[in-house]
């Protein structure tokens, strides 16, 4: 049995963490008991768990609202990451982070990304360039670690893209998606089972790419959620990105392959199938 702390363990991956099946002793750490930008406290509390694995699921996640608060983005996403890395070396800990396609600037067509593609997004948004700082400090400061990239996240309850959709749909009646983006959605249980799986195997230190299958355009993963909800009489309009605009632009073709994982056995079903278990708990809310 190994003594594994998830940081951030309140949010959608953090409770799939918490709610998988495992033979290991899970402690967690969140706001507001914990807040990870505060580095001595945060030592403090690990020296107090002693954990053998740290699980680093915090983060800044609202990519738009990063573009109006950047300096709490790079506090979260790269500043305390750093101290976790740093607390985990010293500790003897290794450290698992979970990071994001859209260290990518996505502008690849035709090929997804693999874990040795260098990744680059200098001219992406704030929350993007704060990811890959907080890969880059990670790295740094801890000979070991696991840094795992996913996309387009979603769980059961999670505030996430198809709760969104299905929520606008019921509001507006009508819907208009972009049909230029594209991702690979990524169902937070299913990744959670496979983290243990590589944790259980001892998986090498390294970059992993664990998303649900292939790809999708967000108008596509948009109708699926409608369809499997019900909702397939909601009228569903493709559109450019161009003609929606926020203030963050993510990446248009961030999609990442799993090769590193696959390799090892770990690969994750397709996101249609995952997508269908969603809706079925959604229905049941
Ligand atoms: N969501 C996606 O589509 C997506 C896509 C690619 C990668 N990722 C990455 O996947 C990881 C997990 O995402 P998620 O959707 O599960 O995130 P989430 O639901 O937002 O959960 C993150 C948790 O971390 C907590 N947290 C934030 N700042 C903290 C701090 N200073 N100290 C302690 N805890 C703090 C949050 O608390 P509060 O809620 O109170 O802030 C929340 O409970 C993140 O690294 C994210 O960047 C997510």
């Amino acid at each position: 049995m190994t003594r594994i702390l998830i940081v951030g363990h309140k949010g959608q991956l953090g409770r799939a963490l918490f709610n998988t099946s495992t033979e290991h002793e899970l402690l967690g750490m969140d706001l507001p008991e914990y807040d990870i930008t505060d580095a001595a406290s945060t030592q403090y509390a690990l020296r107090d768990m002693r954990p053998q694995i740290v699980i680093n699921t915090a983060a800044y996640t609202n990519v738009d609202g990063a573009e109006a608060e950047p300096d709490l983005a790079y506090r979260i996403n790269a500043h305390a990451a750093g101290y976790l890395a740093r607390f985990c070396e010293e500790l003897g800990a290794s450290l698992w982070h979970i990071s994001t396609n859209e260290v990518f600037d996505g502008t690849r067509s035709g090929q997804p990304y693999d874990e040795w593609d260098l990744p680059d997004n200098t001219h992406g948004s704030t929350y993007a360039r704060s990811k890959l700082a907080g890969e880059n400090v990670v790295r740094f400061y801890h000979s070991r670690a696991r840094i795992m990239r996913i996309s387009w996240l979603f769980a059961p309850g999670g505030v996430n893209f198809p709760a969104k959709i299905v929520a606008a749909a019921d509001r507006h009646g009508a819907l208009r998606v972009v049909d230029d983006e594209f991702g690979v959605p990524t169902y937070a249980p299913d990744l959670a089972r496979a983290i243990f799986q590589l944790i259980d195997m001892k998986a090498p230190p390294g970059v992993y790419h664990l998303v649900n299958g292939e790809a999708a355009s967000r108008y596509e993963f948009a109708k699926e959620a409608l369809r499997l909800t019900g909702r397939d009489h909601i009228p569903i309009t493709p559109i450019s990105h161009t003609e929606w605009q926020r203030p963050a632009q993510p990446p248009l073709r961030a999609v990442l392959a799993n090769r590193a994982a696959a390799a090892l056995g770990v690969t994750l079903r397709p996101w249609q199938e995952a997508l269908a278990d969603w809706a079925d708990a959604f229905r049941g809310q």
